[in-house]
C-alpha cells in the first residue's frame, strides 16, 4: 500500500497552532505529514521547497497566517510569489506543481487545518509516487538558488505599485512574462551546465538534450562570457568545452 511522505512548513504564529489545536481537539488527519515549524511562510524559499522533493517528499504543503495576518507584516506575500516560483520550476522539470500546496490557517482553524490536510493527502496519494529526471530537478534547484530570481520574488509587489528607480511601473503581464523568461533562460544554461561536468561539443549537448543547435550555441557564449565553462579541445575540428564549476551539485 503506497502511503506518500509529505513535508510541512508551517509559520509558528498560525499554522503550527492551527496545528496544534487540531491536535488537542482530537481533529483526525492521516499522519503522512512530517511538520517542520518556521517562524513565517516567507522565510521558505523555491531552493528548499526544490530539495524537499530532491530528497524524496511526494508533497510539500506551506502553511502560513492569513493575508494580512503575518506577524512580520509583509511575509505571506512574499510566501506566494516564492510558491509561484517554486510551481513555475517544478512544471519545467515535468513535476505536477499541484503537489505543492500553500494554504492560510489561523491558529483558531484547527478542524480547517485538518479538513486541508486530509485532502491534501489524498490528492497526493492519487498521484502516486513522484518520479523525476534527476538531472532537470538539479537544474531547477539551481535555478531557484540564483540570486535574479530571489530578488523579483521579493521585488515585484514593488515593481506593480511603486516601480523601478526610474518610476517604470510593470504590469502583472509583463511581470509573468519577464518571470517565465528568466525562468526558461536560466533552466536552459542550467541544463547545459550540468552536461558539461564532463566535455562536450555544441553537436553532442543538443542532440542529448533534443534542442536546436543554436539554441545551445547561444548559451555556450554567455556560459563562457561569465566564465562558466571554458574550452576543453577541438576534437576533429569541432570544439569541446567543460563546465568550471557546476555549484550545487555533487
Ligand atoms: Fe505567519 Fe508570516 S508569521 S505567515
Amino acid at each position: 500500500m503506497y502511503e506518500p511522505r509529505i513535508i510541512g512548513f508551517m509559520c509558528n504564529w498560525c499554522c503550527y497552532a492551527g496545528a496544534d489545536l487540531a491536535g488537542v481537539s482530537r481533529f483526525r488527519y492521516p499522519p503522512n505529514i512530517r511538520i517542520i515549524r518556521v517562524m513565517c511562510s516567507g522565510r521558505i524559499d523555491p531552493d528548499i521547497i526544490l530539495d524537499t522533493f530532491l530528497y524524496g517528499a511526494d508533497g510539500v504543503f506551506i502553511g502560513g497566517c492569513h493575508l494580512g495576518d503575518c506577524h512580520y507584516v509583509e511575509g505571506n506575500y512574499y510566501a506566494e510569489k516564492k510558491i509561484e516560483i517554486a510551481r513555475r520550476l517544478l512544471k519545467e522539470a515535468g513535476v505536477e506543481p499541484e503537489r505543492l500546496r500553500l494554504e492560510w490557517v489561523s491558529a483558531s482553524e484547527g478542524e480547517r487545518f485538518a479538513a486541508t490536510i486530509s485532502e491534501f493527502t489524498g490528492k497526493i496519494k492519487e498521484m502516486g509516487r513522484l518520479e523525476f529526471e534527476k538531472e532537470e530537478m538539479e537544474a531547477v534547484r539551481m535555478v531557484a538558488a540564483d540570486y535574479r530570481l530571489r530578488i523579483l520574488a521579493t521585488k515585484e509587489r514593488e515593481l506593480l505599485e511603486e516601480g523601478n528607480k526610474y518610476g517604470e511601473v510593470f504590469t502583472q503581464h509583463e511581470m509573468n512574462r519577464l518571470l517565465d523568461d528568466m525562468v526558461r533562460d536560466e533552466y536552459e544554461a542550467k541544463r547545459i551546465l550540468l552536461k558539461l561536468k564532463k566535455p562536450m561539443s555544441v553537436k553532442e549537448i543538443s542532440s542529448e538534450l533534443n534542442w536546436k543547435p543554436n539554441v545551445v550555441f547561444r548559451h555556450i557564449l554567455d556560459l563562457k562570457r561569465h566564465e562558466r565553462i571554458e574550452l576543453h579541445e577541438i576534437r576533429d575540428n569541432t570544439p569541446t568545452y567543460v563546465a568550471k564549476v557546476v555549484e550545487g551539485v555533487e
